[in-house]
């Protein structure tokens, strides 16, 4: 078959590398792609934004299946637009993907089906956000409703910081994103990422991860989309994992199907694990980046029936097999991340790094220009490792890192750190 992979970063690139190793794949196009997915697919210069172009180049090209990568194409309602055309495509429905597009929504449908969540209420006049904020006390968290490109959440440790929030939000700081927010209780404990396959009725769980949001070691600086991640997450074993199911995904599922708007396609919850178990944080309706980064090299199983199965309706005859070892990801980004930074600088060394055993170097923004990589956006590339332990998938990837020469970039030194700790914790207690 034909497939369409529609996005750029380093969770196509993760996708397409995975989707082009499948026997099941004929052609495989990427758009708009970036220089890394230009090995794996072929890159064609469409934009994404525009359904009509992208529906003419299917049917120009005998596309057979498209796979949508982020979230803003299918909360626009991608996905409605290509079934619609007779083309199959992998992802919810604007309808469906209200799960990430609304922050209220999603709350609404925790609070009506008893699916733990922070205790909240959703607001669209400043005065009255303020008085709850002052009445639950700091810390608190203030959310604009909307999609805010990871802008949108302040876990405010002062009522000073959280009003600063509201009048940010509702003064149209995010444009229509924040026309309407959320406030919420703060919560306390491990945050994980859990990714399950969904089919509207069925699901099926996928891998955990744990991810690095802030720019620097230690947790220091600004928010970012992910500085690295590792999976699996230590602290979403079988008992865990099964309790997300029944707790969180499928009561959600349920909910969505009983209000006509099954859910299908990746459903990533955002956790937080505390002293009462799982509680949601927030969906995304998409595979999570740099996440996926972690979850494709180690997914044993071909990716490409699994989105066909979560498509068609049949996830329930799907068996996925991973393997047991750990993976971990760390990104390189342009210097002055997540805020401005150059376009243009040369890396080289990517064919000594992705020599390393158990290594795979995923592009993100990337292009290629008389036979260099050049650097093409905030967060650049992504250098993944598998090991026996986390460990050894950390020292690899770092060991790999050291042979990519671009001064112009920097990443986190600390990724997977948690996760080491403890594996020599569990190594000392056994000794
Ligand atoms: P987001 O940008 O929506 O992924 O959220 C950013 C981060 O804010 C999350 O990953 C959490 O670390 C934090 N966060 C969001 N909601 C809460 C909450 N209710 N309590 C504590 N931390 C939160
Ligand atoms: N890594 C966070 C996200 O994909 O939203």
């Amino acid at each position: 078959m034909n497939i369409l992979l529609l996005g750029s970063g380093g969770r196509e690139h993760a996708l397409a590398w995975k989707m082009a190793a499948s026997p099941l794949v004929d052609r495989l196009f990427c758009a708009p792609g970036n220089a890394g997915i230009a090995r794996e697919a072929a890159c064609i210069d469409l934009d994404i934004a525009d359904y009509g172009a992208v529906i003419a180049f299917c049917r120009g090209h005998g596309i057979d299946f498209v796979v949508v990568g982020p979230e803003a194409p299918l909360c626009a309602g991608i996905v409605d637009d290509l079934e619609a055309a007779g083309i199959k495509a992998f992802g919810p429905s604007a309808a469906a993907a209200r799960l990430e597009g609304s922050k209220g929504f999603t709350k609404d449908l925790c609070r009506t089906n008893s699916i733990p969540t922070a205790v909240y209420e959703r607001f669209s006049d400043a005065g009255r956000a303020k008085a709850y904020a002052r009445a639950r006390g700091a810390p608190i968290v203030v959310k604009a409703d909307g999609l805010a490109a990871g802008k949108g959440v302040v876990v405010a440790a002062s009522l000073a910081e959280a009003e600063a929030a509201i009048d940010m939000i509702l003064g149209g700081g995010l444009g229509q994103a924040g026309a309407e927010l959320v406030v919420e209780e703060f919560l306390d404990g491990e945050e994980a990422s859990f990714f399950a396959l969904c089919d509207g009725t069925n699901a099926v769980p996928l891998a955990s991860a744990q991810d690095h949001k802030r720019a620097f070691d230690g947790d220091k600086g600004p928010n970012t989309g992910g500085m690295g991640a590792y999976s699996p997450a230590p602290i979403v074993d079988a008992v865990m994992s099964a309790r997300v199911m029944s707790e969180i995904v499928l009561p959600t599922l349920r909910a969505m199907t009983a209000m006509g708007a099954p859910y299908k396609g990746v459903l990533y919850a955002g956790l937080m694990i505390g002293a009462e178990g799982p509680k949601l944080i927030e969906y995304n309706v998409r595979f999570g980046d740099p996440e996926c980064q972690v979850l494709m090299p180690r997914l044993m199983s071909d990716l490409v029936p699994a989105l066909l199965a979560s498509r068609d309706g049949v996830l329930k005859s799907l068996d996925l097999r991973w393997y047991a070892e750990p993976a971990l990801t760390v990104v390189m980004a342009a210097r002055g991340y997540p805020g401005a930074y150059g376009k243009g600088s040369v890396i080289s060394g990517l064919d000594k790094a992705a020599a390393v055993e158990g290594v795979e170097v995923f592009h993100a923004g990337t292009k290629a220009e008389d036979g260099r990589i050049l650097a093409n956006g905030g967060r650049v590339l992504n250098v993944s490792a598998t090991g026996s332990t986390v460990r050894e998938a950390r020292t690899r990837a770092y060991e790999a890192i050291s042979r990519i020469d671009w001064p112009e970039g920097f990443y986190r030194r600390d990724i997977g750190c948690r996760a080491v700790e403890r594996e020599a914790s569990v190594r000392s207690r056994l000794e």
